[in-house]
């Protein structure tokens, strides 16, 4: 059980308590923590509680919950708030706002990590992002080293290799037809489409991205460096000469000299498109602020990009490595809902 909201007073206090389920799924609890509730409740507001240090459940809306506890706010002040849940809280105090509101935006968001990029984001004047595959599972693609990943299930130098491509066509060509069929299948997700809104707003100034996707530039970015290439460009090996994906799939040879198709991603042992990888350096030289979104930073360069920053860094991924190379911030969470709740600050007036 934790707590998402403790509000304290003269009269006592009320906790909201939340228990969260293995599908990440939280139930709500309202529970009178002093006896003497009572007397501060407004007449219409009697039937509102239980009688003291009893534990009420108010079901999986939180909306519906923090009703409950509304009429209270005007009498009571926030002393404790879950970082998960500030934002929330917040946006809901506002819509009937309580006379100490410095209060309960020191309370609620004082020390909520995605508030605090919001604000760095708006002060920063040069704001560049690193994505990896944690950006793109939200569409549906696997990672690559997360428990469902591509590498837990294949062996990445059997197949992402020189060597197959020359040795073993066959494995190589099937790795990526279906690979390519994948990406086919999904689309960018909302927060793809909200990087390209930042773009367009002048809030983020370039996306270097490791996925071959190519979903950030299908979602509308326009200043992308894909440095690890993109699986629905192709080429002939052997001559270097462009062909159709169509071409690939249908598992046809160059058109020019008969050589094995393929695509144009970097493959283990080959080097990253220079043009590509010389953007993100200047890039990440020159920002303000670096936000590194979806990716296990395992894989080198691209994984020493937020080291050639000197403004500040942070990481947003599901997971947070023990071993984090110097961040300023850590955030724990999705991609998609961890974008679309700091584009929903971005767009408030409140930063
Ligand atoms: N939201 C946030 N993070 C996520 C999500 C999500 N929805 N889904 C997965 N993640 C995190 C995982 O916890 C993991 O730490 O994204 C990270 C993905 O890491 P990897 O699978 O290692 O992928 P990436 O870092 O992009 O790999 C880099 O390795 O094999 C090469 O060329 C391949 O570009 C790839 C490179």
């Amino acid at each position: 059980m934790e707590t998402i909201l403790k509000l304290d007073g003269e009269g006592g206090s009320l906790a909201l308590l939340g228990e969260k389920n293995d599908d990440d799924k939280w139930t709500y609890f309202i529970e009178c923590q002093e006896s003497a509730m009572p007397d501060i409740l407004d007449e219409e507001d009697q039937d509102l509680l239980p009688l003291p240090h009893k534990k009420e459940i108010v079901g999986t809306d939180l909306r519906l919950a923090l009703e409950k506890l509304g009429r209270h706010w005007r009498h009571l002040r926030p002393i404790e708030v879950h970082p998960d849940f500030g934002w929330s809280v917040y946006k809901q105090v506002l819509e009937s706002p309580p006379i100490h509101l410095l209060h309960w935006k020191r309370v609620c968001l004082g020390n909520n990590p995605l508030y605090r990029l919001a604000e760095w984001i708006s002060l920063s004047n040069f704001t560049v992002v690193l994505s990896g595959a944690g950006m793109s599972t939200e569409s549906g693609l696997p990672d690559f080293r997360s428990k469902d990943g591509w590498w837990r299930r294949l062996d990445p130098h059997q197949v992402s290799n020189l060597d197959t491509l020359e040795d073993n066509y066959e494995l190589f060509r099937d790795f990526y037809m279906y690979r390519i069929e994948t990406v086919e299948r999904h689309a960018p997700h909302l927060g793809h489409r909200i990087l390209a809104k930042w773009e367009k707003k002048g809030r983020i100034h370039g996306i270097a991205t490791q996925n071959v996707d190519g979903y950030h530039a299908a979602a509308g970015s326009e200043k992308v460096a894909e440095l690890h290439g993109n699986i629905r460009s192709i080429r002939c090996h052997r001559c270097g000469r462009g062909a159709a994906v169509s071409d690939f799939l249908s598992k046809r040879n160059c058109s020019a000299c008969q050589g094995r198709l393929r695509p144009n991603v970097v493959l283990f042992g080959e080097m990253l498109p220079e043009k590509a990888w010389n953007q993100a350096m200047q890039w990440f030289r020159s920002a303000e602020l670096v936000i590194v979104i979806g990716t296990s930073l395992q894989v080198a360069p691209a994984s020493q990009l937020p080291q050639l920053t000197s403004g500040r860094t942070v990481y947003m991924n599901m997971e947070i490595p023990d071993r984090l190379y110097r961040f300023d911030l850590a955030i724990q969470g999705k991609a998609q809902n961890l974008l679309a709740e700091l584009d929903e600050m971005l767009e408030s007036c409140l930063l």
